[in-house]
């Protein structure tokens, strides 16, 4: 009933030119994928170039970040038109590394949720925890604040739009994962929290991704757990061949 989601987070990582490259070279390999929704979240300069590579395929384009308002002087940010006008139908909101290097919290988080959703870009919310708040047993209240806090104000019919990425911190990039029994847990749970918050029917719809360290050989067992709806993949996503091993995966 939900299909299943693999979205590149190229982060800060190829200049025009590459990530045309990269585009071109995966488009190939991932033509015939029917079942599976991608999703590639290049760097802004590169996201005009890519939308156009990816124009007549299923692949669509997604941005990493976005400012809540519309335009304005806000030196440096983007807003969610311009990212509708450079082809993108995604936008990554709250990743961990915006929180921790640029300050962003869940009220910043909120709102540029909202402007994402009333632009008609489709967030991929992220949220987790770090290793210290795992280890203080503070995962899924930490989980579910950050869900709450940045669904305030959001109503129910948006809901579908909606994708989550649980990533823990402590996974992004260090080669760690929890085992995939461990994120289907925390999915899940997010998963009632959300059918707290807007019944079990809408909460069923929304696409619930697990990110951190994922590759070609683990991606298996994270899609295999019954909550679990994709991935958002970061360093694995850099090279079309091993990404498009992700997207084409066989659930194990
Ligand atoms: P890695 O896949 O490099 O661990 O990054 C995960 C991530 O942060 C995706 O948003």
């Amino acid at each position: 009933m939900r299909t299943p989601l693999i979205a590149a987070n190229w982060k800060m990582h190829k200049t025009i030119p590459e990530a045309e490259a990269l585009a071109s070279e995966l488009l190939p390999l991932v033509a015939d994928v029917e079942d599976r929704e991608v999703v590639l979240c290049p760097p802004f300069p590169a996201l005009a170039a890519v939308a156009a590579a990816c124009r007549g395929s299923r692949v669509a384009v997604g941005a990493q970040d976005l400012h809540w308002e519309a335009q304005g002087a806000y030196t440096g940010a983007v807003s969610a038109p311009m990212l509708l006008a450079a082809g993108c139908r995604y936008v990554i909101v709250g990743h961990s590394e915006r929180r921790r290097y640029f300050g962003e919290d869940d009220a910043t988080v909120n709102k540029k949720l909202a402007a994402a959703f009333q632009a008609g870009l489709k967030p991929i919310l992220c949220l987790g925890e770090t290793l210290a708040q795992r280890e203080l047993g503070l995962t899924e209240a930490l989980c579910e604040i950050q869900l709450r806090q940045a669904l305030a104000g959001v109503e129910a019919g948006r809901i579908e739009n909606l994708v989550v990425a649980y990533e823990p911190v402590w996974a992004i990039g260090t080669g760690r994962t929890p085992v995939p029994e461990e994120a289907q847990a925390v999915v899940a749970f997010l998963r009632r929290a959300l059918a707290g918050m807007y019944g079990p029917e809408p909460a069923g719809r929304v696409r619930l991704l697990y990110g951190g360290s994922v590759t070609p050989e683990n991606i298996g067992g994270f899609m295999a757990q019954p909550d679990i709806d994709g991935a958002l993949v970061g360093g694995a996503s850099l090279k079309a061949e091993t990404f498009a091993a992700i997207v084409k995966c066989r659930i194990q």
